[in-house]
């Protein structure tokens, strides 16, 4: 764990932070089906835990975005590795991503899943990068504004590595090539 600089939220922090975040979305969504769509691969460690502090009846997909660019910065070409295969015409979608940092890739998601006519079409996240943003993005449920640092933890890679650990830390800048 040399990587590590330090740790910025640890597990209980984040259980309680989920938990609240899940309990806003059980309001806001009761007497509604919920389509919870994953943006992987990072989002799988929260949305496993967020759906299962849902009170809803919840449905979850997965998708899969690339971005052509170095490992600690978000370029601005995006792709889809995994597109969403069902259709959410008429439903409540609900985008859950880990880190929203330039808000690039959600912004695509937004576009591309809005032509779709969902009947909302919304994102929570558990981390947010507020300074970073390059493109304004609506994120109904934001767990923790943070400092433009690369974290990693908690589904968040460095080179694919770290997506393990169940707290969020601070990448140490010395360890990033
Ligand atoms: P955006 O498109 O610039 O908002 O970038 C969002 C994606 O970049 C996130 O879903 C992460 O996969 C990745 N990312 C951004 N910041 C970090 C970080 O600090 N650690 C790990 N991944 C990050
Ligand atoms: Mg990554």
């Amino acid at each position: 764990m040399d990587d590590i600089q330090s740790i910025l939220f640890d597990e209980e922090t984040i259980n309680e932070k989920v938990r609240e975040i899940a309990g806003r979305i059980s309001r806001d969504y009761a007497g509604k089906e919920l389509i919870l769509v994953c943006i992987l691969k990072g989002a799988a460690v929260f949305t496993a835990d967020l759906m299962r502090r849902l009170t809803l009846p919840v449905t979850v997909e997965f998708v899969q975005a690339a971005s052509y660019g170095a490992s600690t910065t978000s370029s601005k070409t995006i792709t889809m590795k995994k597109n969403l295969d069902v259709d959410i015409k008429g439903k409540h979608v609900l985008m859950v991503d880990t880190i929203i940092d330039t808000g690039g890739t959600l912004n695509h998601l937004f576009a591309l899943f809005r032509e779709r006519g969902p009947a909302s079409l919304k994102a929570v996240a558990l981390l947010d990068k507020k300074a970073r943003r390059t493109i304004p993005v609506p994120i109904a449920y934001s767990g923790f504004e943070i400092p433009d640092a690369f974290v990693i933890g908690y589904g968040a890679d460095y080179g694919e590595k770290y997506r393990n650990l169940p707290y969020v830390a601070v990448l140490k800048p010395s360890s990033v090539e």
